[in-house]
């Protein structure tokens, strides 16, 4: 399968193409175009000829486009999951679970484009302003760059697509080098939904190259990150005044009180850290457990991972398969090696078999270990014994990211506490940090980054408030 460019509607050849490899079986599967800074610049110029037809769009017709391609997904819905678990890796049936919720983020984003308004502003509230009816609008930013990571190719996609087309955009969008094939996917929904020509545009190639020309070129309006901090930070430096959303890593933990229903909360700890081999912005990484509970608990954490399954991401049972490149084993055992050099203990897992890291249970890490302080980004947990709900709020808090937490408890002193003093984006009190539902605000502080998603949040970064003042004097 040969994959060109799309720009203006057409597919557009490029001088060079790059062989996509599965993950997990490593076989070639499509060749990618490699789009080069003309490349990047004709779809810019295709996204400004599109945006006067995207903004003077009714908004019933852009939510129709948006309903659309959220019914043609649903329909495709096992075609589309075995992309997703093709080139990602991603397990068929937490790709299932990707699909599903793709369908429900467009149709979230169909929702908003209908009920984008403004407000009415009191002038008279000041001296002076008297007999002036004021009003804001939210008028489209024009065009959207969308940088988009591998590790939900398709739902975090439609993060950036849906609020931006539902405020009357076009995009630019860049997916991730290793999932090309979801976007694509997706760009043709789009087009059979009736998107205008040039609205949607997809440049796949060098990550660097085609980032730094969208963040820097002042037709794009607005730049939607997905990724690492260290890109996130590189792209807010380079953006000049330019809107950014930054969606960045974080090493999540949640917090496990003595009143905590054990097996519960261990099958959703479970599920947290190793969803996805853990690939996840929110993936539950470290585990603070109440001194009175800690040995049981890792004893049926322990259990509980030993019940996952290995293998291939094309086969219904699996739930944790391949990384998404090999360079991800060898440094996730390098961090794992380094945790155990400083005193670790490796309850389960700590090994790989070819391209997957065993699902990996740590104890006793320090704190400032890699495999504790830095984004994982694989199936490694750390579970850590403290001795007071303070302690663990203090070591969830002590961490250069802060995306989503979560603390087990049910005293409602204590979860309301935490809900107070944990400084992340978003609390989940009685869940893991792994919790997401796609219309609900999404994002971080500290290097977690900047900006929030859930459609309606996101359409703020992609509009501009305008206000008019009607003097009636
Ligand atoms: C992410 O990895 O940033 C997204 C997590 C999710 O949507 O569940």
């Amino acid at each position: 399968m040969k994959k060109q460019l799309l720009i203006g509607g057409a597919q557009v050849e490029t001088a060079d193409y790059t062989t996509l490899h599965a993950p997990y079986s490593g076989e070639a599967i499509a060749e990618i175009a490699n789009a080069g800074l003309a490349e990047a610049d004709l779809a810019i110029e295709a996204a400004v000829a599109a945006r006067p037809a995207m903004r003077r769009m009714p908004a019933h017709q852009r939510a129709s486009i948006l309903y659309r391609v959220a019914q043609l997904l649903g329909e495709r819905k096992e075609e589309a999951a075995r992309l997703i678990a093709l080139e990602a890796a991603k397990p068929l049936k937490a790709a299932y679970a990707e699909v599903d919720r793709t369908v429900q983020t467009y149709q979230f984003a169909a929702e908003e484009a209908k009920r984008l308004h403004g407000e009415t502003i009191p002038l008279d509230a000041a001296p002076g302003g008297e007999g002036r009816l004021a009003y804001t609008t939210r008028e489209p930013i024009g065009v959207v760059g969308a940088i988009t990571p591998f590790n939900f190719p398709m739902n975090l996609v439609a993060h950036k697509l849906g609020p931006a087309f539902a405020s009357g955009n076009a995009v630019v969008l860049k997916p991730a080098p290793q999932t090309p094939l979801s976007a694509f996917y997706i760009a043709e929904l789009f087009a059979e939904a009736g998107l205008p020509a040039g609205a949607l545009n997809v440049i796949t190639g060098d990550g660097k190259l085609l980032g730094e020309k969208m963040t820097t070129d002042p037709r794009v309006g607005a730049i939607s990150f997905t990724g690492s901090a260290a890109v996130g930070a590189s792209i807010r430096a380079m953006a000049g005044l330019k809107k950014v959303t930054l969606e960045l890593g974080s090493n999540a933990a949640v917090i496990v009180d003595k009143d905590a229903n054990l097996d519960a909360v261990v099958a959703r700890c479970a599920v947290g850290a190793f969803s996805n081999q853990g690939q996840v912005c929110i993936s539950l990484q470290r585990i603070y457990v109440v001194e009175a509970l800690y040995e049981a608990f890792v004893e049926k954490l322990v259990a509980a991972v030993g019940q996952l399954k290995v293998g291939d991401p094309l086969d219904q049972a699996t739930d944790v398969s391949a990384l998404i490149a090999g360079r991800e084993v060898t440094r996730t055992l390098g961090w794992i090696g380094e945790a155990v050099e400083r005193g670790a203990t490796v309850a389960c897992g700590g090994s790989a078999e070819g391209g997957i890291l065993l699902p990996t249970v740590l104890l006793n890490v320090p704190p400032d270990a890699q495999v504790s302080c830095k984004e994982v980004f694989a199936p490694i947990v750390v579970v850590g014994r403290v001795g007071s709900i303070d302690e663990a709020i203090g070591l969830v808090n002590d961490s250069t990211y802060g995306l989503q937490a979560g603390i087990y408890t049910n005293d409602l002193r204590t979860a309301l506490d935490a809900a107070d003093a944990l400084h992340v984006g978003g609390v989940m009190i009685n869940d893991i940090p792994t919790f997401r539902v796609d219309h609900m605000p999404y994002g971080g502080v500290k290097e977690s980054g900047l900006g929030r998603e859930g459609i309606k949040y996101a359409i703020e970064d992609m509009t501009e408030l305008k206000l008019v003042v009607i003097n009636r004097n």
